[in-house]
């Protein structure tokens, strides 16, 4: 396991969206952006899926995913493996975190279900000499 520092966790809670990579088990790679992703500890974050198609069936053939974040040149890469909750109480809080976030926004959202990613490495993406260097 690889723990995120204070500073890579404000800047994941600050970011609007996260780039979630998956792929399927023969190697075809797909990224989508994630915006409802909360951290549950230094080495667990939580992404809720709403509307996650063949990002959901890469992640239930092959759990393996790489998520990315940035703001300006400063950004980080968190590489693990994934399970999804679609019942018990970390599904429920999340269900009902994004049925309000759906009220605010004034349009119905509705979880299907929380994506837990325990984080195995930790990579810098700020491009200069250190770029791409494992911090975790
Ligand atoms: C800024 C932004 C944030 C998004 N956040 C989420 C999210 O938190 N959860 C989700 O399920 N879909 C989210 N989506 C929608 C998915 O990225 C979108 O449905 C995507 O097409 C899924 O593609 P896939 O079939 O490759 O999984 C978001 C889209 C955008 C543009």
């Amino acid at each position: 396991m690889a723990k995120m520092t204070p500073r890579m966790k404000e800047l994941f809670e600050k970011v609007g969206a996260v780039a979630l990579g998956t792929s399927t088990l023969d190697g075809r790679p797909n990224v989508v952006p994630v915006g409802a992703k909360k951290i549950i500890d230094d080495e667990t974050v939580l992404i809720s899926d709403q509307f996650l198609n063949k990002t959901l069936a890469n992640m239930k053939a092959n759990p393996q995913v790489t998520l990315t974040y940035w703001e300006g040149h400063e950004g980080y890469q968190l590489k693990g493996s994934v399970t999804i909750e679609t019942q018990g109480k970390r599904y429920e809080e999340t269900a009902q975190w994004i049925e309000q976030l759906g009220a605010k926004a004034g349009f119905p959202l509705k979880s299907k279900g929380a994506v837990i990613l325990k984080i195995e490495e930790i990579y810098g993406v700020a491009p200069g000499p250190g770029a791409g260097k494992q911090l975790a």
